[in-house]
């Protein structure tokens, strides 16, 4: 079976992470989560004092902290020197500052970087989730996949994933950082020309990794 590789790409509370996990579990493939990586650095970033609101100050330390990223969509830990920093990425200070860290060409170019070099180093290829994977990491994969949904539905999964979190302020806070991102002058969140548009507003996870898995299957 040849290598794929697969971009899918599309705001928050769509379902990216959920569908890319499944849709690599059920090929065989593996799985980069580059949202977890401007989460790892951004951690990094406020752990070590950093004033986020000076994109100088920023783009000074870009390259100091080591970031790994594991590839098993069963268990895709990640690392920033060394430590697992799965749990602390996901906390509502790192979520709230990851769009101000993420706007950076100089975080951009090197996070980038090591998204292509684990890309061209998973051997029998890799579905890859995130903002600009089809416009700006991948162009040249075999198949991007933009994936939608009302920010009614967005809010109210990702308020389910939250547990007990305001429908309302997950909505706002949602849409404020899709504005951010998307916005940014550096690689915007944009569906490439190219990429498949799967609205998930009406599917059950079940439904949406059902197509993307058909449309995988229909490129090899
Ligand atoms: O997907 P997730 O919500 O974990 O992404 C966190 C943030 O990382 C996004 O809001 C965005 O600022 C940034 N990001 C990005 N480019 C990507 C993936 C994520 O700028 N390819």
């Amino acid at each position: 079976v040849p290598s794929v590789i697969v971009a899918i790409d599309g705001p928050s509370g769509t379902g990216k992470s959920s569908t890319s996990k499944a849709v690599a579990a059920r090929l065989g493939l593996s799985y980069l989560d580059t949202g977890a990586q401007y989460r790892a650095i951004t951690w990094w970033m406020v752990t070590n004092g950093i004033d986020l609101d000076d994109p100088t100050a920023i783009a000074a330390v870009a390259g100091k902290p080591e970031i790994v990223s594991g590839t098993d969509p069963a268990a895709p830990a990640i690392t920033v020197d060394g430590v697992d920093v799965s749990g602390p990425i996901r906390t509502q200070e790192v979520t709230s500052s990851v769009s101000a860290v993420s706007a950076v060409p100089e975080v951009r170019a090197r996070i980038t970087e090591l998204q292509r070099s684990i890309a061209a180093a998973a051997e029998g290829g890799i579905v890859v989730e995130g903002r600009d994977i089809g416009t700006t990491v991948l162009p040249d994969a075999d198949l991007k996949i933009f994936l939608t949904a009302s920010p009614e539905a967005r809010a109210a999964r990702r308020s389910g994933e939250l547990q007990g979190a305001d429908v309302n302020a997950t909505r706002e806070a949602l849409l404020k950082r899709d504005a951010a991102d998307s916005s940014r002058k550096t690689s915007p969140l944009a569906k490439a020309g190219d990429a498949v548009e799967v609205d998930t507003t009406d599917l059950t996870l079940a439904q949406v990794v059902e197509c993307v898995v058909t449309l995988v299957e229909e490129k090899r």
